[in-house]
């Protein structure tokens, strides 16, 4: 058995589909470029057939990056879905079809009402229908941790019989414990007589905190797939977050014996851009990428650390590209400092970019005396306006303090029009003022539903990261903003939000995989 990991990333697909987190083409590329950078040997881009913009999605990756990993589309066990995932992938040199249809009790009996042999044949067709155009591909037999034993194995040795390469073995529900998790993966390998034909592959979800134990309780049994997020990204609690995984087989490399083709060190720099495009926080304690993670505070800690490093550390903070917050820059730091640090934060900025990112840079310095790593980090992957954002923001003024009624004015330009179009609102506060006003200039009405609000680095003068939800119409949408001043980041993060509602509003509504798996 081979002693190497596949990594299959669908934080483009299964990731996306987590409430709020819908990105645009523009976006799925930019992560889809910072995964192939990362090293994943497979990405999920999208599910083509669930509207026009995942089709447009997933052909685009394919074109620009099918030569690099292998792009793969998912599809239900339908002939339309197939079709059309392989007209998304065909221009991929490497390219993956991954069909799936589910097989547990309680699936078969409510959702799909279909016996056994219908759900046997319909997987053989479609895995055969799949294999007709694709070398590649992939079956999944859903809700497969809840399935009995005898049925799934039979299910994957027709599967590999028709074609199948690889046999993802979902936990869809996040619903298996480890030792279950293991107990099955390896009674596919002692009851599947052609289980050696194809790649057996780990998906498991976060319900119960277990997606990662899961996932490397069948890698022990025998799997050589991780299919896994960025940041854990993922339907309700999640899928497996790819950090996780990636730094448990890599750090205990001496128990597991396997390897990864992954990066290490690209880890944080990829969970930052997720954060930054979904507006999804990383907990502040997240394992691997989290603020808090190599960050020792108790006394007893921070002495044993000056000892010796490892008596509290297992992973180097360098490693998975962990930055805390060095002190880096001040007013008079030059652009040769500058674009050194950059490299060093694993940031290559064209000309252009670059002397931009300089000229905020500067601006920044009047603002905070000094420049920590994380300010850095901030201005390069800063939400930036994108060319679909249809409502941009000219001017704020907020007048607020005891006594007086808080108030906002808003200028906002739509589109290419040259006019501002401009409101005011009253508030509980400044920024409910400026919420207000937002929702009265664009004509979107918001329900907020979460609003965090955190400095960026240390001291009174630090940047201030503000994160929002809305509901608008029953869908929640997020949006980020950054900037020294909290009202001002707040109203960036509501506009982002408000954009990205005002985009679904005039999107076909897409199909959900797991609506209804009934070819
Ligand atoms: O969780 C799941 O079962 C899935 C399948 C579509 C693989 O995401
Ligand atoms: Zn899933």
């Amino acid at each position: 058995m081979s002693d190497r990991v596949l990594i299959f990333d669908t934080t483009l697909r299964d990731g996306e589909q987590s409430p709020g987190c819908s990105m645009n083409t523009a976006e799925k590329l930019e992560v889809a470029q910072a995964l192939v950078e990362l090293g994943v040997d497979i990405i999920e881009a999208g599910f083509p057939i669930a509207s026009p913009g995942d089709f447009e999605a997933v052909q685009e990756i394919a074109r620009k990056f099918g030569d690099r990993a292998t792009i793969c589309g998912l599809a239900r066990s339908r002939d339309e879905d197939i079709d059309r995932a392989w007209n998304a992938l065909k221009d991929a040199a490497r390219k993956r079809i991954h069909v799936f249809l589910a097989t547990s009790s309680i699936h078969r009996q409510y959702k799909l009402k279909m016996d056994k042999p219908e759900i046997l044949r319909r997987a053989v067709e479609a895995v055969k229908r799949a294999r007709g155009y694709c070398e590649d591909v992939e079956f999944s037999p859903e809700d497969a941790a809840r399935t009995e034993h005898d049925f799934l194995a039979e299910v994957v040795e027709k599967a590999i019989a028709a074609g199948a390469t690889t046999v993802n073995i979902p936990d869809t529900v996040g619903y298996a414990t480890p030792r279950q998790y293991f107990e099955a993966i390896s009674y596919l390998k002692q009851n599947v007589p052609n289980i050696s034909q194809a790649v057996i592959s780990v998906h498991c979800h976060d319900d119960l905190g277990l997606a990662v134990a899961n996932s490397l309780a069948g890698v022990e049994a025998g799997a050589r797939q991780i299919e896994c997020t960025i940041n854990g990204l993922g339907e309700r609690a999640g899928n497996a977050a790819l950090e996780e995984v990636v730094m448990a087989l890599r750090t205990r490399q001496d128990y597991y014996g396997l390897s990864t083709g992954i990066q290490t060190k690209k880890l944080c720099g990829i969970s930052r851009l997720v954060s930054t495009i979904t507006g999804m926080l990383v907990q502040r304690n997240k394992a691997i990428v989290g603020q808090n993670a190599f960050a020792h505070e108790s006394g007893v800690h921070q002495h044993g650390m000056l000892q010796e490093r490892t008596t509290y550390e297992i992973m180097r903070p360098e490693d998975v590209g962990y930055t805390g917050t060095n002190l880096v820059l001040g007013k008079h730091s030059g652009r040769h400092a500058f674009r050194d640090r950059l490299a060093q934060l694993g940031y290559t900025l064209d000309d252009a970019a670059f002397e931009q990112a300089f000229k905020e840079l500067t601006a920044l310095a009047d603002k905070k005396k000094d420049i920590y790593d994380a300010d850095i980090i901030a201005l390069v992957a800063k939400p930036v306006p994108e060319p679909d954002d249809v409502w941009k923001l000219v001017s704020l003024h907020t007048s607020a303090g005891t006594g007086s009624i808080p108030t906002a004015t808003i200028g906002l330009k739509h589109g290419d029009a040259e006019e501002v179009r401009i409101d005011a609102a009253t508030g509980d506060g400044p920024i409910d003022a400026a919420f207000n006003a937002l929702e009265r200039v664009t004509g979107i009405t918001a329900k907020l539903q979460n609003f965090q609000v955190r400095s960026l680095t240390m001291g009174k003068e630090a940047q201030g990261e503000v994160l929002v939800e809305i509901a608008v119409k029953g869908v929640i949408h997020h949006g980020k903003g950054i900037s020294t001043d909290i009202i001002e980041a707040s109203a960036q993060a509501y506009l982002k939000a408000l954009n990205r509602a005002d985009r679904a509003a005039t999107a076909v509504p897409p199909v959900n995989p797991k609506d209804e798996g009934n070819p």
